[in-house]
């Protein structure tokens, strides 16, 4: 990593960062459902490539997919996203082709991509997970799953895996059987303690944690006097939860030691150095993208600025939060 020569440039400064077997060109990724497949944002980055240099799908270190589900799946009645105060309000219900679509058409693709793809597996019961993550297994080979154990938009007899322990637990475990790729489990922020949560998805097997999906959320429309989406409830993304999750990504630092992908509002370089700075080792960016499809270039433009400025290395900024800072002269 860079950082050792006075007159070193920005760019000497390297964004690589390892999420276990995983070696990433940047720490930034496509947040779940945000990027698709990956296959419109690979387009928009090329055509892109003459207004704005080292415009590439490589300046995410890599995409996580849309939520693959044994069956297709329709997804909730519209209308499926609102705006809120600096945020999003989305009902989207993991609508995706099912399995056997993603390996016939989309996995070829997603193999020549251009970057990393961790592919996000979501399933009614524990059974599911597992037969979705033991065919892939088998039958592709993309280095990482990531578990959508917290998606507040489908519920299976009211249940979300990722607020109770021993849901969370058992699909975790039900998984780490059949697969020894590596396990990025997906946690949810609506819970009473992170931290048990974090603790409980390790010790069952997670070798990485996404904190947080989306927070539920309401927005209601006055002169109808329902919901402005399709549903009740929705997951709130965007700049309007980043400082929650942000406290979510501190505490569940302190309860694990195993690596954390931030996921909540990240737009910008300032909110990026936030994240690594409390403890993650990448920042996943979801509507972000929706908000600047170009923020990518200009954060990691940015972080390495950042690591220029302060002659530090990736991964010396990871985690460097000081909890007790002396303020006085
Ligand atoms: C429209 C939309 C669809 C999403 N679909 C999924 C999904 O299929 N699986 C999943 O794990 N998370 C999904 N998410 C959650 C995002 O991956 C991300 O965790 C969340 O939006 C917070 O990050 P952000 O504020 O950067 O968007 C979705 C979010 C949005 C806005």
């Amino acid at each position: 990593m860079g950082g050792s020569s006075a007159a070193q440039t920005a760019e000497g400064f390297s964004l690589e960062v390892s999420l276990g077997p995983l070696r990433l060109s940047s720490p930034l990724i496509g947040a779940s459902g945000c990027v698709a497949f990956g296959e419109e944002y690979r387009r928009l980055y090329e055509n892109s490539r003459q207004a704005m240099e080292g415009s590439s799908i490589a300046q995410l270190g890599a995409i996580v997919t849309k939520a693959v589900s044994l069956k297709p799946r329709g997804g909730n009645p519209p209308p499926r996203v609102a705006e809120t105060p600096a945020g999003l309000l989305n009902s989207i219900g993991l609508q995706n082709p099912g399995l056997d679509h993603f390996l016939a058409e989309l996995a070829p693709r997603l193999s020549q991509l251009g970057t990393k793809v961790i592919v996000n597996l979501v399933g009614d019961t524990a059974q599911e997970f597992a037969e979705l993550a033991s065919i892939l297994s088998q039958k592709t080979d993309f280095p990482a799953f990531e578990l959508d154990l917290s998606c507040p938009n489908v519920e299976e007899g009211g249940r979300s895996f990722a607020m109770s322990l021993p849901s969370l637990r058992e699909v975790i475990s039900r998984v780490r059987q059949v697969t020894d790729r590596f396990l990025i489990a997906k946690l949810a922020p609506n819970v009473c303690d992170i931290g048990e949560f974090a603790q409980a998805a390790v010790e069952a097997g997670a070798d990485a944690l996404t904190v947080a999906n989306t927070w539920i959320g309401m927005v209601v429309d006055v002169e109808r006097r329902t919901s402005r989406i399709g549903r009740t409830t929705g997951g709130v993304s965007g700049p309007a939860i980043r400082p929650l999750t942000m406290a979510l990504v501190h505490r569940v630092r302190q309860a694990v030691r195993v690596p954390i992908l931030a996921s909540g509002g990240a737009v910008r370089t300032q909110d990026v150095l936030e994240y690594l700075i409390v403890g993650a080792s990448a920042v996943q960016i979801g509507t972000g993208l929706w908000i600047d499809p170009m923020c990518p270039l200009k954060i990691n433009r940015g972080l390495r600025e950042y690591l220029a400025r302060h002659r530090m290395s990736l991964g010396e900024l990871i985690g460097s939060f000081q909890a007790e800072v002396s303020r006085g002269g």
